[in-house]
């Protein structure tokens, strides 16, 4: 696979890029889970309404699919070519090995997403001009198309988690249906399917001029697409089955925060499960406005933990045993070790104003060695800051943290490079830390003195 290490990276202050990232990709796959949802949901509900000569549903279908048009649109789209201008931005190593292999799967799922957008469109200009069953077509047809993008996007989302055979043979399809690939799809389809349901509860609570009983029937109908959370658990644990193995350590205690979000997000949505099954379809309950905006707060709280989660136990690497999570291939490692880091990175050297290592102080290389290795995941202030991390730490704390980076924390690469780089890097934090405890004491200082 060819490959080039000498991207630059966005170093973004206080949040870190990885907070960037998370940030737009929750929101993203919050909506791109909804629209593939709301499309089954669509398909499903207008075939059947059609059967059973369901008026009211076929009226609220056509008012609902505004939303279908224009949510994959504006929100999917958006917030899609966000996730591209910063992933490329943050982790550029990462985005061009995944361009390399998989640009047949994304030029496929661009396809996919043009059907979709168009046959949205048909669907939603075509009520009443098409006979039902050609028009019942159309939405099977965007269903589909909806559906594709995610059967192509999980594949690469797995790929990164547990790529299995391809990190031997590096051929597309043994990465695309890696290990934990069916598990995750269906983790995705039910997650997809609950979002759709509770939107639609959503929607139907802003119609004003349905009756009540008649929103009723629709929020118990989409209610029927949120009982699938119930299998969130069994899937959760077959999908557990088949990460690798440091990963699943980590959620079974080994990294006590993901214990805590995995527990949460399927605590979440099991409870959602329950009350559509119990509340919603057995005592046919009515849900509100505020409840299903509640839901839907809740969807998106456990929808973001457990995209969390996935991303968290891939640490420390970007794609599983192939490349670690700041950009370095695996393979690289023992190389860069007797070369030095900086041969990965020269910008970082470039940005110093220096044309190689060697012209650089002792203390801009640890700074060029922290911004090749370690800015990825830490800021210095901020988000995961290395000034609070080794608050207090004692020299020798330091170094012997660098020498266990990867034994003491599941989450970090080990130290790669060779030892001068290594006692630059401890130097550099040792300055970094003298400041923050200097800056410390000038506001103990102050306080006191007002
Ligand atoms: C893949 C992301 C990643 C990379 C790369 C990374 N770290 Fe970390 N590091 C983490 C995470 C996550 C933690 C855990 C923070 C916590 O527990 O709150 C951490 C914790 C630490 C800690 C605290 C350890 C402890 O035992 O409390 C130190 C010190 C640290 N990192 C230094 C570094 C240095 C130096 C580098 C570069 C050589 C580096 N890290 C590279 C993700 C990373």
């Amino acid at each position: 696979m060819p490959h080039t290490i000498q991207y630059p990276i966005w170093d973004v202050p206080i949040i870190g890029g990885g907070m960037v990232i998370a940030i737009i990709a929750i929101v993203h796959v919050t909506f791109a889970h909804f629209t593939v949802g709301a499309g089954l949901f669509t398909a499903w509900a207008e075939w059947k309404a059609n059967r059973k000569g369901d008026t009211l549903m076929l009226k609220f279908l056509k008012d609902f699919s505004r939303y279908i048009i224009l949510l994959p649109f504006i929100f999917g789209a958006l917030t899609g070519v966000g996730i591209w201008f910063s992933i490329a931005l943050v982790s550029p190593d990462a985005t061009s090995a995944l361009i390399h292999q998989y640009v047949w799967g994304w030029a496929t799922e661009w396809v996919f997403f043009i059907v979709e957008i168009i046959s949205g469109y048909i669907y939603y200009y075509t009520w009443g001009k098409l006979t039902p069953g050609r028009h019942n077509v159309i939405g099977w047809i965007y269903a589909f198309a909806a559906y594709m993008s995610l059967v192509i996007i999980n594949g690469i989302l797995t790929f990164m988690l547990s790529p299995g055979g391809w990190v031997v043979n590096q051929e597309f399809w043994t990465g695309f249906f890696n290990p934990t690939y069916w598990p995750s799809l269906l983790l995705r389809t039910i997650s997809a399917m609950s979002l759709a349901g509770i939107f639609i509860a959503v929607a139907a609570n802003t119609l004003y001029d349905y009756t009540r009983e008649e929103r009723h029937h629709i929020i118990t109908e989409g209610g029927k697409f949120l009982i699938p959370l119930i299998l969130m658990i069994p899937a959760s644990i077959w999908f557990l089955a088949n990460i690798p193995e440091a990963s699943a350590r980590m959620v079974k205690g080994g990294a006590i925060a993901m214990t805590l979000f995995f527990m949460f997000g399927l605590a979440a949505s099991t409870l959602v499960g329950l009350y559509a099954y119990f509340g919603l379809i057995l005592k046919r309950r009515y849900i509100n406005l505020e409840t299903a905006l509640l839901l839907g707060a809740i969807a998106f709280i456990a929808t973001g933990a457990m995209e969390f989660v996935r991303e968290g136990v891939r640490k420390p690497y970007v794609i599983y045993d192939y490349m670690y999570s700041n950009g370095i291939l695996v393979k690289d490692a023992d190389r860069l070790n007797q070369e030095g880091v900086l041969t990965f990175a020269p910008w970082t050297v470039a940005r110093l104003g220096a044309n190689s290592p060697d012209q650089l102080t002792h203390e801009q290389l640890g700074q060029a060695v922290y911004a090749a290795q370690c800015s990825r995941c830490h800021t210095i202030d901020g988000v995961n800051g290395i000034k609070p991390l080794i608050w207090g730490w004692p020299e020798d704390s330091i170094k012997h943290n660098l020498d266990t980076l990867h034994t003491e924390q599941p989450y970090m690469p080990p130290f790669i490079g060779t030892s001068a780089e290594k006692q630059a890097l401890a130097d550099y934090l040792k300055g970094l830390q003298d400041q923050y405890e200097s800056a410390k004491a000038n506001s103990t200082r102050e306080s006191t003195r007002s």
